[in-house]
């Protein structure tokens, strides 16, 4: 990886790689802030990117346009899109589709127009990477890092990595009946969010390898928003910054 992109959905976790960050200087660029440095040897661009796809779009293509990444990680919370995903659970995505796009009947529902892809594959190589960065964090970090207090509030038993689909829409889902739709829609689903696919389609069409993974911080269901806040102001944050150590120093 010659220069890698870190895209952050919350500010907690930002924070805590902007605080890791050797010799980080500070860019204002269409009201986000690029912190570009180093992070565990490796040169890396921070960046919030605000919430929902056209804001992940238009951090993604800064990213690579403006700061010359060659590589996109995605990092943040994400609500479960299966039942046997649960909060604190993390999800890397093998593939990303964005659920809220219909061009039907003039293209397949879900299918990008004129890309005839609806699900974008992300980079198998930063994903293996990535995979193998959150069973270090789980096997090695967890206990250490993530309270007692915070596991029991949470119920967060023994987490465990999946990987495949995630879904991004320009929504918060919060019914129990639209996960159990978007589940029967996409075959496969693990979690939704509402920036992956986005990365995934500008990452695609310029030609550069990224990755993402998502913390489980609710079930998408009508104690999404609570369940979220909560899980947000305490553990997501450790749970990103570890993994994305591991990442950068294998
Ligand atoms: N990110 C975290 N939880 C989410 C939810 N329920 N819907 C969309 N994005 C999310």
């Amino acid at each position: 990886i010659k220069r890698l992109g870190i895209i952050s959905a919350l500010h907690e976790e930002q924070e805590g790689l902007v605080q890791a960050m050797h010799g980080a200087a500070t860019v204002i660029h269409g009201m986000r802030d690029y912190s570009v440095g180093q992070l565990w040897g490796i040169d890396a661009v921070c960046v919030l990117s605000r919430i929902g796809k056209v804001a992940a779009s238009m951090t993604a293509a800064m990213l690579v346009e403006k700061f010359g990444v060659t590589h996109i990680l995605v990092t943040g919370v994400a609500g479960s899109g299966d039942a046997g995903v649960r909060v604190g659970d993390i999800v890397i995505g093998e593939s990303l589709v964005q659920h809220d796009l219909d061009a039907s009947p003039l293209f397949p529902r879900y299918e990008v127009p004129l890309t005839g892809i609806a699900n974008f594959a992300s980079d198998a190589r930063m994903s293996t990477q990535l995979a193998g960065a959150a069973l270090g964090f789980l096997e090695s970090d967890f206990l250490e890092v993530i309270g007692l207090e915070d596991r029991q509030v949470f119920g967060l038993g023994k987490p465990q990595v999946h990987r495949g689909l995630i879904a991004s829409g320009d929504q918060f889902v919060t019914s129990r009946g639209h996960i159990e739709r978007l589940n029967t829609s996409h075959p496969g689903l693990l979690a939704v969010e509402m920036e992956g696919a986005a990365v995934a389609q500008v990452c695609f069409e310029l030609g550069v390898p990224f990755a993402v993974i998502r913390t489980i911080s609710d079930n998408a269901n009508e104690d999404a928003a609570t369940d979220f806040l909560r899980f947000v102001k305490s553990v997501a944050a450790c749970y990103a910054f570890h993994i994305v150590r591991r990442f950068c120093r294998q």
